[in-house]
Parts: structure tokens; C-alpha cells; sequence
């Protein structure tokens, strides 16, 4: 393992072990005639793309998904050949820097993919691209109910080459829902009448983890997992069908230890005040580095390998934990914001749950200055 930073010392942990293992447990459910688009958008949820996504690349992962074109050029830029899908956002201004970078474009309404056909056309350039159906996620996408409509655009295309078909699932994670099949079933028939039309792009993917997990009928040539690379669950009920290792932890050290009378308020607002002498200790952490302010008077941290409750408001740099409870806490022990120590843990769906939120939004929300420290 790297060291941790000198000075401030929160920071996070990336067990690349871990990463390895999730990957392996994709391969392992879809096959080998699947191929693997492993999403690293968002910083490969903010557990740091460049490591993440060489580490991915070494393990065999086919292709990489990213959401803007920016994210796309720094995979390049950190020494990525593989293909890159831009999934999200297209637009017709950075056409030179998808050339440039070879990113391969997500397409997703007629005027975009008319606009980059023109300007192909006038440099005498063409792009493979994926094209994007909505099967029922109201997002991005052409209406695969509107497919007689917008057929005869791909029969006049020279430029742009498709490449890919897809989709995206709006419930996967409920597997008694039966709104996957529907979806898929949709996309079924799009893809039939494509190929009837004599269109055969070859990778044909919508599969995020969710479905990976769940629902084979929806591997299709290739899979897009991005939440259990990372070792977490779309659903916890999932964790009976596959062994994911989290690959994220999240550590900071106790900075001050003081002891307060009962009667005391902590923090902005005075939200807490200790109804007894009591322990406090201070962490340099807060809603800044992405620790939700919503945990204020809720969440709890590890110290000693015990649960120290939150008290009064998470600040922008700082979090108050209640050591009362817990023998001998002193400057500059170990505090586990997310992760395990010892026999405890706190994992990234229980900071959700405090948090209002879902495990995605926890781990994409740690903020730049947070430091990730790789471990092999
Ligand atoms: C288009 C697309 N595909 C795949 C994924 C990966 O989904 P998950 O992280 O649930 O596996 C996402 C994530 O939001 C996405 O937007």
C-alpha cells in the first residue's frame, strides 16, 4: 500500500484485490462470450478512475464506459486503449475531440446523430457509434416503440457506423418486478427489426449490475457493470447470489479529544447538547469531503473497533463523535468512517440509509480533496 498523506489524514483506501475479485465474479456470471463494458464514470465512483481502470484493463475488461467526454480523454490520457463509451453526454462541438481521443459516442436523438453525420461528412471522417433506446426509462433515448419513424435515418448513414445497440434498465434491482422483461422484450424486437433491415451492430448491451446479477436474458454480446465492481449491491438480497468484496474504505484520526460537562452544545445550531460528562472527540472530516451533513445526529464512525455516535451538525471540515462510551480514545487514533475495523463495520448502504440516500450517491459524493490510497 501507498502511505497515507502527511498532514490531514482522511483519506481513502482502494483495495484493488477487491476490485479484482468483483471483476472476476462478473466474468464468472456471464460467461465467456459476454463481453465486459466496466463503467468508470464519476471518477469510477469516486473511487479514482486511473488506478481503477488499469487495474480493470490488466483483469481483461473489454471496454470502459464513461459519462462525459472529458472523463473519456483522462482514461486516454492515463494510458487506456481499450474502447471507450461515451454514454451520456454528446455534443456536436467536441466531435474533434472524440477523433482525436477515439471515444466512441453514445447517440441518442436524431438532430445529434443527423449533426454529426454533416460535419463527418464535410472532413471526409467517420465514427462508430452505439446507438441508445428507450425501452422505458423516459431518459435518453429513441422511443423503441417509434422504431418505424427513425429506421430509415441509419439507412442514410455513411459517416457514422453503428457499432452498438442499447439500453437502460430502470428497475433492475427489483427482481419480482416484472418491468425488466418488459423492457427487455423491447429491446428484443428493436434489435430483431434492425436486423431484418440488415443492420447487425455487434455489441448489443443493457445489463447493469443489477441485471447481471438477476436476470441472464439480459446479457445479450456484453454487460454494463458499474456498483458491484465496486463491491456493492443494487439490492442486499443480491448478496445471495454473488460474493462482492468493497473495495472502498474511508479512515480519518481522532484530531482532539476533549471532555465537556453535561450541559454542553456541540456544533453549529446547538442541535446536540451532552446530557451527561462526556467524552468528545473531533474529526477532520465533514460535508466538504462529501460526509453528508444529513448523518448529523444519526450516523456513527468506528473508533477502538466500536460505533461512536455523530453529534451535533457535521460542519464543512469537521464531524463530532461521542467517545463517552469507549475506553481510552485519544488524539490521533484511527476513526473508520466507511468500512470495518475490527469486528465492526459500517458499510456504504448503512451511510445511505442515514443519509437518505442510495450507496451510489455515498461513494460518487467523496469530494476531490480526499485523497485515494491504492492497496494491491
Ligand atoms: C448507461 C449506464 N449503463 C450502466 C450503468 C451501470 O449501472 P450499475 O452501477 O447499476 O451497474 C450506468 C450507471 O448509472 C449507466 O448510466
Amino acid at each position: 500500500m501507498k502511505s497515507p498523506p502527511k498532514g490531514r489524514p482522511t483519506y481513502c483506501v482502494i483495495d484493488l484485490a477487491a476490485l479484482r475479485w468483483n471483476f472476476e465474479q462478473v466474468k464468472k456470471r456471464v460467461g465467456p462470450g459476454v463481453k465486459i463494458l466496466s463503467v468508470v464514470k464519476a471518477n469510477a465512483y469516486g473511487h479514482g478512475v486511473r488506478e481503477v481502470a488499469k487495474t480493470l484493463s490488466r483483469a481483461g475488461s473489454d471496454g470502459f464506459g464513461v459519462a462525459t467526454v472529458e472523463e473519456g480523454i483522462e482514461l486516454r490520457e492515463s494510458g487506456i486503449r481499450a474502447p471507450i463509451l461515451v454514454l451520456t453526454a454528446i455534443y456536436a462541438e467536441q466531435l474533434g475531440q472524440l477523433l482525436q481521443h477515439k471515444l466512441t459516442p453514445a447517440i441518442s436523438d436524431l438532430d445529434t446523430l443527423r449533426g454529426l453525420e454533416r460535419l463527418l461528412r464535410k472532413r471526409s471522417r467517420s465514427l462508430q457509434f452505439h446507438l441508445k433506446i428507450d425501452t422505458g426509462m423516459g431518459r435518453l433515448g429513441l422511443l423503441h416503440s417509434e422504431i418505424e419513424s427513425w429506421l430509415p435515418e441509419l439507412s442514410k448513414l455513411k459517416a457514422l457506423k453503428l457499432e452498438g445497440l442499447f439500453s437502460q434498465l430502470s428497475h433492475a434491482e427489483d427482481e419480482k418486478a416484472g418491468y425488466t422483461r418488459t423492457q427487455i422484450e423491447a429491446f428484443r424486437r428493436v434489435l430483431e427489426r434492425l436486423q431484418k433491415a440488415g443492420f447487425n451492430p455487434p455489441s448489443i448491451h443493457l445489463a447493469n449490475s443489477a441485471a447481471l446479477i438477476a436476470e441472464g436474458s439480459s446479457h445479450f454480446t456484453m454487460v454494463r457493470p458499474g456498483l458491484m465492481l465496486y463491491g456493492l449491491y443494487p439490492a442486499l438480497e443480491m448478496a445471495r447470489q454473488v460474493e462482492l468484496k468493497p473495495v472502498l474504505s474511508w479512515k480519518t484520526r481522532v484530531m482532539q479529544v476533549k471532555r465537556l460537562p453535561a450541559g454542553s452544545s456541540i456544533g453549529y445550531g446547538r442541535t446536540f447538547v451532552t446530557q451527561r460528562d462526556s467524552s468528545i472527540a473531533t474529526l477532520p472530516a465533514g460535508y466538504a469531503d462529501g460526509y453528508h451533513r444529513l448523518l448529523s445526529n444519526r450516523g456513527a464512525a468506528l473508533v477502538r473497533g466500536k460505533r461512536a455516535p455523530i453529534v451535533g451538525r457535521i460542519s464543512m471540515d469537521l464531524t463530532m463523535v461521542d467517545v463517552t462510551d469507549i475506553a481510552g480514545v485519544s488524539q490521533g487514533d484511527e476513526v473508520i468512517l466507511l468500512g470495518r475495523q475490527g469486528d465492526a463495520a459500517i458499510s456504504a448502504d448503512e451511510l445511505a440509509g442515514w443519509a437518505e440516500t442510495i450507496s451510489y450517491e455515498i461513494v460518487t459524493s467523496i469530494s476531490a480533496r480526499v485523497p485515494r490510497i491504492q492497496k494491491n
